[in-house]
């Protein structure tokens, strides 16, 4: 199908993608199409070894480099200057530099080489929904729109992998995911400021303005219900804070729901119709693996305020946190 110009979606160790060979812009366009996309926002290139990205990168810098070393196969996409012509221009919407990245994923490697192209795929949901961890939720959203599924099970990750781009001797990262500031802080050395996106829209003048992924324009993952993030390190301020806010849209007659950690889960069972388990505090991980199936299951049943409770903001919850807030548009609370 791949080799065909269709589009097929394959789990990697992040999430679902839905891939198309990056060459062709028929097949790339069927993508944009099936996600209703918009057409400036560009996709990453899913690689399976070394030599395809010196084909689609004008130049790799030592440093980039160095995190391939690191990171890779693994949830690390760089941005890189692109080589003109290497891909479909849909790929990059035009910019002239190309994300890439290579999947710690047995399916999305095979299916990179035994396609023998270079696969954009960005993740497999319809625009402004939840990534799919399972192929069912691809199914979900895109059922009817692509040419097929491999489906390897649920995916171990989660959440989409970090997005680096090396300015100016600044390591920027433009999306948080898998792998975390601290990981890159230790790769790239001291040498090398690592640099996380202040939250909110790009200001206008471009020249002050840091690197950005078009993506991080859109609005993503927004759960149908209207959410409220909570966040705050002290735990008998923060739960205090989310039950009054879950119980305050109750009585106001709507149904409400608690993200939230499993130590406390049992704090909002009165405050709320249902309390979704994020997992242990301890352990981001398991949060990152579920937090869109939690999101999908809000919309599910038929929640109408989901009141989150926030994370601690340093490794893998940099990353949870992000989502969070995107899920919640913005809306969180800070106690
Ligand atoms: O884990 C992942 O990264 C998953 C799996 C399928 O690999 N893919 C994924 O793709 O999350 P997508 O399209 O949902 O997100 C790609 C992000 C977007 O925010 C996009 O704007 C950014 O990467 N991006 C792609 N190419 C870029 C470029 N040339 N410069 C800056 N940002 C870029
Ligand atoms: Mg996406």
């Amino acid at each position: 199908m791949l080799a065909a110009g269709g589009v097929v979606a394959f789990p990697t160790e992040t999430v679902y993608g839905l891939g198309a060979d990056a060459r062709r812009d028929d097949a790339v366009g069927r993508i944009f199409a099936a996600k209703g996309r918009p057409s400036d926002n560009p996709l990453i290139v899913h690689v399976a070894d070394r030599r395809t990205v010196d084909a689609l990168a004008e130049r790799v810098e030592d440093l980039e480099r160095a995190l391939m070393d690191a990171f890779w196969p693994g949830p690390l996409t760089l941005v890189l200057a692109a080589r003109a012509g290497a891909v479909s221009p849909r790929v990059t919407a035009g910019l002239s530099t190309v994300a890439v990245r290579m999947p710690a994923h047995e399916v999305a490697l095979r299916l990179v080489e035994r396609s023998a192209c270079p696969l954009a795929a960005p993740s497999a949901n319809r625009s402004g929904r939840p990534s799919p961890t399972t192929a069912s939720h691809v199914r979900e959203d895109l059922d009817g729109l692509i040419d097929g599924i491999v489906d390897g099970g649920p995916t171990p990750g989660g959440l989409e992998s970090t997005v680096v781009r090396l300015v100016a001797g600044a390591l920027h990262v433009l999306r948080p995911g898998g792998v975390t500031a601290e990981q890159l802080a230790a790769v790239v050395g001291r040498g090398v400021p690592v640099l996380t996106a202040p939250a909110g829209p790009a200001r206008h003048e471009p020249a002050l303005d840091p690197p950005r992924s078009p993506g991080v324009r859109y609005a993503h993952y927004a759960p149908r219900g209207e959410m409220l993030l909570v966040s705050g390190a002290d735990d008998a301020t923060r739960i205090a804070a989310v039950r009054e806010a879950a119980a305050d849209a109750r009585r106001a007659g709507r149904r409400v729901g608690v993200l939230a950690c499993s130590e406390h889960a049992d704090r909002f069972a009165e405050v709320a119709e249902r309390v979704l388990d994020l997992g242990a505090r301890a352990r981001p991980e398991e949060a990152a693996r579920r937090l869109y199936t939690l999101l999908r299951q809000c919309d599910a049943l038929g929640l109408e305020v989901v009141v989150a409770e926030g994370v601690p903001e340093r490794g893998l919850g940099a990353a949870l946190m992000d989502r969070l807030r995107k899920a919640a548009g913005g809306r969180e609370r800070r106690v």
